[in-house]
């Protein structure tokens, strides 16, 4: 167990990374802090020194997992019997996506701020099996998107998805309202918190969607490989993506069912304990620095962002700077640098030691401000791009 609250300077302390780079690039992946890294190589050790199939073994990691897989529920308010493993935000994406029986006609409703798999996974369904895709605009303000989704339900949409935070320039987005709205249409609506959980309080049924679902190795500082999937009670019945088996596969004649959980409609093959268990680790991080005390952190590191650029006619800050509408995540457009030049500045901040992400549908910089970056580091962001620019 961590000693809370834990402080941003101790975290630091088990991000070697942060003693070379003033690293803005947690939104793609968080760097993993070494007591996490720590806890996946002992347990990979453990499998391979006893023998991962060996009975003893394998009971310990299922124990271990499952008391990760509580962990994660508490964490976000839910029960652990509704959350699914999967490796990514992608894939439980493409879980939910195959758990509705498309047929040719039939539309998914997508913000037009959705990740690219996300888009790609819309474009497949068109191609393969006839989907309509009915986009709704995610970047004029809340009042337009939510017209323009109410708009969006008027023919036959099957399921809507939308990102409680924008990868495009990490706008919060109105994710309840839009869950309301879909509700009362009886659509089904996928929030996918890739960028939201571990950045600030996620309280899952608050948001009153179908599906959520999200990375481990972002904002959360898990290792890489992990993501997860939370189904509702009320969908969990129908939730059955397609070619995954059920358990009844394993159930001889007149076996007891076993109930009916997330995992079991989602999860499938042998998959690395370790990971998971690492998870476990960075969970402990996340609660002992506090979720609330995160956002507050990363929002006064934002606010100076904004205030040192405010003045800077180059720059345009794309991320609404209104309470609560910006998140750690800020895209900026470079107004007088073309296509390459951007690409070019990225390289010249990497020689600096400052990552940040060239951001293409824009195009635009990408900075992620998460909890183990520093004033010092943003100055340093501030001056360099005053220098380069
Ligand atoms: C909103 C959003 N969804 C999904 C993804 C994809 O995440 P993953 O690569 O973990 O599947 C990202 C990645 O940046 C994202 O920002």
């Amino acid at each position: 167990m961590i000693q809370a609250p834990l402080s941003f300077r101790k975290l630091r302390e088990d991000l070697p990374l942060t003693r070379r780079l003033a690293y803005f690039q947690t939104g793609s992946y968080g760097p993993t802090p070494d007591s996490v890294l720590k806890v996946v190589a002992e347990t990979m050790a453990f499998q391979s020194r006893h023998g991962s199939a060996s009975p003893r073994v394998t009971g310990v990691l299922m124990d271990q997992e499952h008391r990760v897989r509580q962990q994660l529920a508490e964490f976000l308010g839910v029960r652990p019997e509704h959350l699914a493993w999967t490796s990514n935000t992608s894939q439980a994406m493409q879980r939910v996506l195959r758990s509705v029986d498309w047929r040719a006609g039939d539309e998914i409703v997508v913000s037009s701020a959705e990740h690219v798999s996300t888009q790609d996974a819309c474009r497949a369904l068109e191609r393969h099996r006839g989907v309509v895709i009915r986009t709704f605009p995610a970047e004029a303000g809340d009042d337009a998107l939510l017209s323009g989704l109410e708009a969006a339900l008027r023919g036959r949409a099957r399921l809507v998805c939308l990102s409680d935070v924008s990868t495009l320039d990490g706008r919060k987005l109105p994710a309840r309202e839009a869950a309301r709205l879909a509700r009362s249409r009886g659509v089904p609506l996928m929030l996918d918190g890739a960028q939201a959980v571990g950045q600030f309080p996620v309280e899952i049924p608050a948001l009153d969607c179908d599906y959520y679902i999200a990375s481990g190795h972002k904002w959360l500082l898990g290792p890489l490989g992990v993501g997860f999937l939370w189904v509702s009670p009320d969908r969990l019945d129908r939730f059955r993506p397609d070619f995954i088996p059920d358990a009844s596969t394993w159930l001889k004649p007149g076996d007891p069912r076993p109930p009916v959980t997330a995992a079991l409609r989602t999860e499938l093959g042998t998959h690395n304990y370790a990971l998971r268990i690492g998870l476990g680790r960075a969970l402990e991080i996340m609660e002992a620095l506090g979720p609330g005390r995160i956002e507050r952190y990363v929002q006064d590191l934002v606010q100076l962002l904004f205030h040192e650029l405010e003045d800077r006619p180059g720059i345009r800050i794309v991320t609404p700077a209104g309470p609560g509408l910006a998140s750690g995540l800020v895209a900026l457009e470079l107004k007088d640098l073309t296509e390459i030049e951007l690409r070019n500045l990225i390289e010249d901040l990497l020689k600096r030691g400052i990552v940040v992400k060239y951001q293409p549908e824009r195009p635009a910089l990408r900075v992620s401000v998460a909890a183990f970056n520093t004033q010092e580091e943003i100055r340093r962001l501030v001056d360099a791009l005053d220098t380069l620019t």
